[in-house]
């Protein structure tokens, strides 16, 4: 079954850090797969920034490596149209120079869609921003979109809002997660509200628990520069964590419009139970990797990866968190994050609470409850854990069986790249799937008493061998309370 898409108008995409990591990685190879569907329009540019001194060819032949050594297939001639639109500007966010030469790139094309996209280094939202405003490069269809982190703490947050507010307005601003851009995390939405079936039983009475785990196994490797000032609170649970807390636990929106959507997502993180000293100390666990095995080899420390014989930055976090309304009131929300782990796994587990009675005897066997399983990657799919009657002659014996519905087998489709929706939906000018700033802010408030816990906390985080689940202490939380963390 081919993708479907439906074409957008023309635009001129001007990407900041267009030499960058990012760009490398997921942006260039996200808009080739829009090109190959069709998406992109015969009159679209894409315009690609950044300090070093290079021509369009020079750029164009570098972007035809990164696809090549970034892309699975590719087609020769949909590649060489696709670089057709690359343009190259090098212009100094810093110094200042160069921006006579964007705007000159730019003139004459102020009727169709222009999207800046900041790829860059965080301190430079403000600054660029402010330029962008001041050499007037601002039209009616102008766009920008900003990457994580939104500053480092509520209050940082709050002054990069600021900056960039005073001169986008904030249906202008596109805060990415790229989280909302999977299309697993889609269709927690479409399961919830396109269903009958989940909502009745969506709320306390029915779910015992909630887990959501993200975990990964590779180490910060070269970021850990960046990785050292931030940590897993900040880099994962801040943003993409509590994203997924909120489309599991908002209330329906009144429509999938934006401001509806995320409405009810503000609602949620203003419910998150706040963590005082005691709680933060028993319901938060931060841990650091130690060398180990992943994926098969040995590998390094955290500290050794940085370079450094000590940090109290985490790199693994769990936590128990309560959301304090009248749907969620008494069911345990488990996260759970980190590097180095044992495998690469993604997933949303909806533990329901055990039937109220069995009319079956002992003979029958242990009935368990119900579980729903969302797994956001690697092998994107929804499992439903029920109770049958196991078949053939004799008693009546019961076991659990998976209804299992994994994506690839059932959709002969490519899974596109979170980051192919999300560019397409900002020059859509569509922001369902981006941060407003209330939520951003709404988030930073639940974190900062344990940022400012942890950094006066002169204990270290626990360490954990690389290829685990972490350190014992996050398996403790979740048995303290007679459960366990799900593993398949
Ligand atoms: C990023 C974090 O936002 O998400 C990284 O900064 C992390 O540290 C990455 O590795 C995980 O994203 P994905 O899509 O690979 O699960």
């Amino acid at each position: 079954m081919p993708l479907r898409s439906t074409p957008v108008l023309p635009f001129d995409l001007v990407v900041f850090g267009g030499t960058g990591d990012l760009a490398h990685r997921k942006l260039l190879p996200a808009l080739y797969h829009r090109e190959e569907a069709g998406q992109i329009p015969a009159d679209a540019r894409i315009i690609s920034v950044s300090r070093r001194s290079l021509s369009d060819e020079q750029y164009i032949d570098w972007a035809r490596e990164s696809l090549l050594g970034h892309l699975k297939s590719i087609k020769e001639e949909v590649m060489e149209r696709f670089l057709k639109r690359f343009h190259y500007v090098s212009l100094n966010a810093v110094e200042g120079t160069g921006w006579d030469a964007l705007g000159e790139a730019l003139s004459g094309r102020e009727d169709v869609i222009r999207a800046f996209y900041l790829s860059v280094s965080p301190d430079l939202f403000g600054p660029i921003c402010s330029a962008i405003g001041k050499h007037g490069l601002i039209t009616e269809k102008t766009r920008v979109t900003i990457e994580k982190p939104i500053g480092k703490d509520g209050k940082s947050a709050s002054e990069v809002n600021e900056t960039i507010g005073s001169v986008f307005k904030e249906e202008q601003i596109f805060r990415i997660d790229h989280y909302l851009g999977k299309e697993t995390v889609q269709n927690l939405m479409a399961l919830r509200f396109a269903n009958v079936l989940f909502e009745p039983l969506w709320n306390s009475n029915n779910i015992d628990h909630v887990q959501i785990t993200v975990a990964e196994t590779l180490g910060v490797e070269s970021r850990a520069g960046y990785y050292d000032t931030a940590g897993a609170l900040r880099d994962m649970v801040q943003n993409h964590l509590l994203q997924l807390l909120c489309l599991v636990a908002m209330e329906p929106p009144e429509s999938s419009g934006a401001n509806s959507v995320r409405d009810e997502k503000l609602k949620v993180l203003n419910s998150l139970k706040a963590l005082d000293a005691q709680s933060i100390s028993r319901n938060m666990i931060r841990g650091q990797y130690r060398a180990g095995a992943s994926a098969g080899g040995a590998v390094s420390s955290y500290l050794d990866e940085l370079g450094e014989d000590r940090s109290q930055t985490e790199t693994f976090v769990a936590a128990k968190v309560e959301i304090a309304n009248w749907r969620w009131a008494g069911v345990p929300f488990y996260l759970r994050t980190g590097k180095r782990l044992a495998s690469r796994i993604s997933e949303i587990v909806i533990q329901f609470r055990e039937i109220p009675h069995s009319i079956f005897n002992a003979d029958a066997g242990v009935i368990k409850a119900n579980q729903l399983i969302i797994r956001l990657q690697p092998d994107e799919g929804v499992k439903m854990h029920v109770m049958i009657k196991d078949p053939g002659s004799g008693g009546m014996r019961l076991r659990q069986v998976p209804l299992d519905m994994s994506f690839a087998e059932t959709f002969e489709v490519r899974s596109p790249d979170a980051y192919e929706r999300l560019l397409m939906d900002m020059i859509r000018g569509d922001q369902t799937l981006f941060m407003r700033r209330d939520e951003v802010e709404a988030a930073w408030k639940w974190i900062d008493p344990i940022l400012k816990n942890w950094a006066k906390d002169p204990e270290p985080p626990k360490s954990y061998t690389s290829g685990t689940w972490g350190p014992s202490a996050s398996i403790a939380l979740i048995e303290r309370d007679g459960r366990t963390w799900h593993e398949e």
